[in-house]
């Protein structure tokens, strides 16, 4: 059995595209096919021309074994890339970094942006897109908002805030995290955000697998606000870990942006002159503004502000309050605050109305049964939507303020103010931020939802080995101060931290370690000069509301030192992920070692018999050194030695996954995607045996009405109504294997009747085609004669012969074609058609193809002849 891979090759296209076709291609045959195609070249050679000619390029006729290569196709065409992701609380937006530049991907539903919602039900799972269309419906069992729930212990007191826009309930587990419950497959099963977070993850990259890219070697770059906290971030990565996401960092929105902004307009900026900007993020549910200053190459963040818990849900949900009371007074008391349902499909229309408002003085607001039979419809102006968005915008105007005096502070002048953000789009947004930064008009030259995504996805070009980008240098910097603290022979937990964990530690025993802004990476060190057990702690301070202080804790054990003069040195690094790490610690010890230095000899005083052997021999006695006796030929002197030697110390490892709990979460995915995929093959084998009965209802008499008998199709009649009805019975719900079945049988049974429609359809323009081929040959006969004189008359006869044939075994089969009965296969197949015409060519073609033989080079003979004559005068001469 064989199966043919062809590709097309779209000749008219310019530029990448083609280019990528054609490397495909190049692919194809060099690593893939080699060995096969060595075997079959001759054949498809052949094929090949043709096939070009009609714009398609025939690769290879494979046997089923070896289509067993192909399973790696994909892998093996699909490109490398580096992957940026912006993953926002609401939505998640992708761009990839190919060879031809940065590009935004579709999902599934082409869209460039992919909603953060996984939904559960009984059979299987919707993400994403899917995830969002069936939320409403499903909102018992549809999460939202799990990536703020990273990282976030029971115990803070925002996680309760935050639950109000949940849609399922949470528990805390023994650890504090928030289990989301829902019900799946039938049964009250509860999530990790981590395990969310990981689901959607996946969900993005079989995104990313749909637009042809390689994830497994590609990099990715995840953005994080720049206030992700050291739990925050580790969840973030163990989720990256559930999803095998091959992370290649994490990185700050703010350097995103920056690195967007930047990198994208090198030929504008200067070397030595700085460009500062000021960029605003406001975002569904979080708010963040920074000053970025920019050079030819390189850009760094001067000053930052964020917030949380700030975005456009927030003004909604000050809308949902007003109109929620606004619906109880118009219906007598119904609650939309207590109907999920209610509450989820009046916050949709909130959001349509506030994007509709952005544009328009005015937007309508109308949701239909909004609880029980009560409709909700009503009208709200621009001028008071910005009136109750006051207390947000008031918020807004507070961090920027102070993002504005570290401006004035740093005495920066400002190039301009850049927004991004979906929800910088709110007229009031905009005018706030102009006004705090006194300019004319806000600027928006940087896309508003794919900036980060953009910068993320450069970052991951920078360092991936695949691509060459030009550098452009920036750090991403810290946002929380961290102090570190140390305690000799002592524990932090036996003190009282009440007051603090600053009060904690002796005044000169804690220090900033590093400070806001500060880059990321860098390793700092510091020294500590007692030998006893030390307990360093890395904290927070200040302390993030609502989160643990302590970072990391490092226990040195007590140290025998040699020597007097001894230190610690302890080097800390914050990595690029913006993680605390024990670098190393090494035990430093100075002493003084006495050391014998040869005297030079010029110095050396010797008395004066040994100077008189000296003189005698003085290199022996130098060489010779203390051997000799008398004065030795050394002094002694004194060297400062350093010794280090690595201290193996404990750590304590806060706040990530222990890597069984990964694994642990990782099968779980794999066994949960396992029955998505289960769910959907089988949903796609009843589509496609729902499709095929009612296509061959329709074909019997359509389009194949000629190609079978009454008799036959009457059975088929019969068969396709018993497969719909039970498609529509007992078949609503089965298994993959039966509708396999039942397609495969009806399969069977018709498609005999295309083979045979699909052959009568050919057979016309397969003779037609051989016919034209055929002109050549009509052509060679058409020739002046003086043309083909090399040609016997027998020879020429022969093509006359056998082109009369053809045309007329040609016609004849034209003619047995007309009055065929369409019901039973042809006499004549495709194949003896072309074997037909290829007879015609073996017998013809050596003919026409006859090279004439070579004429006469009169010139060269004048020219010799010519030669000959001068050369008997000039003889003559000479003789003369
Ligand atoms: N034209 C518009 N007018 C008003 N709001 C808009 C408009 N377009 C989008 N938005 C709002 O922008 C928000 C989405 O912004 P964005 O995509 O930046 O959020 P996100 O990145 O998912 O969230 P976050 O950054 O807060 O985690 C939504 O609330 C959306 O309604
Ligand atoms: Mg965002």
């Amino acid at each position: 059995m064989f199966s043919k891979l062809l590709f097309k090759i779209d000749k008219n296209s310019q530029g990448n595209q083609q280019k990528q076709d054609k490397n495909k291609v190049e692919i194809l045959q060099t690593k893939l096919f080699k060995p096969i195609f060595a075997q079959k070249e001759s054949k498809i050679k052949e094929q090949n021309q043709k096939d070009q000619n009609r714009g398609w390029v025939l690769i290879i006729n494979i046997d089923i074994q070896q289509q067993l290569i192909l399973e790696n196709l994909n892998q093996l065409m699909s490109q490398l890339a580096s992957i940026g992701i912006d993953f926002g609380s609401q939505r998640s937006v992708i761009a990839a970094a190919l060879r031809g530049g940065v590009k935004i991907l579709d999902n599934e539903g082409t869209h460039r942006e992919t909603q953060n919602v996984i939904g559960f039900t009984a059979e299987e799972r919707f993400i994403g897109e899917q995830g969002a269309l069936q939320q409403k419906s499903n909102f018992k069992n549809s999460i939202g908002f799990f990536n703020r729930f990273l990282g976030i212990s029971g115990k803070q007191q925002f996680r309760e805030e935050e639950t109000k826009w949940l849609t399922v309930p949470t528990q805390i587990n023994e650890s504090g995290k928030t289990l989301f419950e829902v019900s799946y497959l039938g049964q009250k099963t509860s999530f990790t955000p981590e395990q969310l977070t990981g689901t959607m993850l996946n969900k993005l990259k079989n995104i990313i697998q749909l637009n042809d890219i390689n994830i497994q070697s590609s990099n990715v770059c995840i953005s994080v606000p720049p206030y992700y906290t050291e739990s925050e971030r580790k969840a973030l990565i163990d989720a990256c870990k559930i999803s095998e996401i091959p992370l290649e960092r994490l990185l700050n929105e703010t350097t995103a942006i920056a690195i967007n902004y930047g990198l994208f307009r090198k030929t504008d900026l200067d070397a030595e002159k700085p460009r500062n900007v000021a960029f605003v993020d406001l975002g569904h549910s979080k708010f963040s503004a920074f000053v970025g200053s920019f050079y030819k190459e390189k850009a760094s963040v001067l000053a930052q502000v964020c917030e949380r818990n700030l975005g456009a849900r927030d003004i909604d949900w000050v809308l949902f309050e007003k109109f929620a009371t606004q619906f109880e007074k118009q219906t007598g008391g119904l609650s939309v605050r207590k109907n999920i349902k209610g509450r989820l499909r009046l916050l949709e229309a909130i959001e349509k109305a506030r994007k509709v408002l952005s544009a328009n003085s005015e937007a309508q607001i109308n949701v239909e049964y909004l609880v029980e039979d009560e409709d909700f419809n009503t009208l709200i102006k621009r001028e008071e939507f910005e009136q109750l968005a006051q207390p947000f915008l008031k918020q807004i105007q507070i961090k920027l303020d102070l993002l504005y005096n570290q401006v004035q502070n740093l005495k920066l002048q400002l190039h301009s103010v850049e927004i991004i953000g979906g929800a910088t789009r709110i007229p009031a947004v905009q005018r706030l931020i102009e006004k705090i930064f006194k300019i004319e008009q806000v600027s928006r030259t940087l896309n508003a939802s794919e900036s980060i995504s953009r910068g993320c996805a450069m970052m991951a070009a920078m360092r991936s080995p695949n691509f060459r980008v030009t550098e452009y240098k920036i750090d991403d910097c810290n946002y929380y101060p961290i102090k570190v603290g140390w305690l000799y022979e002592q524990k932090l937990n036996s003190l009282d931290q009440s007051k603090g964990l600053l009060n904690c530690f002796p005044e000169r025993q804690c220090k900033i370690l590093y400070d806001q802004n500060n880059p990321i990476p860098s390793i700092k060190s510091f020294a500590l000069m007692k030998t006893q057990p030390i307990e360093i702690t890395l904290f927070y301070d200040p302390v993030p509301q609502g989160f643990d202080p302590i970072l990391k804790q490092i226990y040195v054990p007590p140290i025998i030192a040699k020597h007097k003069e001894h230190s610690t040195k302890v080097k800390i690094l914050l990595n690029q992920n913006g993680l605390i790490n024990l670098e190393e610690v090494l035990f430093q010890e100075e002493y003084m070692e006495e050391i014998k230095v040869p005297i030079e000899k010029a110095k050396i005083k010797i008395p004066q018999k040994q100077e008189e052997c000296s003189q005698q021999k003085p290199d022996i006695q130098i060489q010779e050194g203390i051997k000799g006796e008398g004065e030795p030929q050394y002094e002694i002197k004194q060297k400062k030695k350093i010794t280090q030697n690595q201290i193996n110390c404990e750590t304590t490892c806060l706040y990530s996954l222990t890597q069984k709990e990964i694994d642990q979460f990782f099968q779980q995915e794999i066994e949960m995607l396992n029955i998505d995929n289960q769910v959907h093959e089988t949903q796609f084998k009843k589509n496609q045996l729902e499709a095929y009965i009612y296509a061959w209802r329709e074909n019997l008499n359509g389009k194949y009405a000629e190609n079978a008998r009454q008799e036959l199709k009457d059975q088929i009649y019969k068969e396709l109504d018993l497969q719909y009805e039970w498609l529509y019975g007992d078949g609503q719900k089965t298994t993959k294997r039966e509708y396999t079945d039942r397609y495969d049988k009806l399969v069977q049974l018709c498609s005999p009747i295309a083979t045979i429609a699909e052959e009568y359809r050919q057979l016309p323009d397969v003779i037609q085609q051989v016919l034209e081929d055929s002109i050549i040959y009509e052509n060679f006969l058409n020739l002046q004669e003086q043309q083909f004189a090399h040609i016997t008359k027998e020879e020429i006869n022969l093509v006359a012969n056998e082109l009369t044939k053809f045309k007329q075994w040609c016609n004849n089969a034209l003619d047995l074609l007309s009055k065929a009965d369409k019901t039973i296969r042809f006499t004549i197949s495709i194949q003896q058609i072309n074997t037909k015409y290829a007879e015609l060519q073996q017998k013809c073609q050596p003919i026409i193809t006859k090279q004439k033989p070579e004429p006469i080079k009169e010139e060269k003979m004048v020219d010799q002849a010519q030669q000959e004559q001068q050369n008997i005068n000039q003889n003559k001469m000479e003789t003369e």
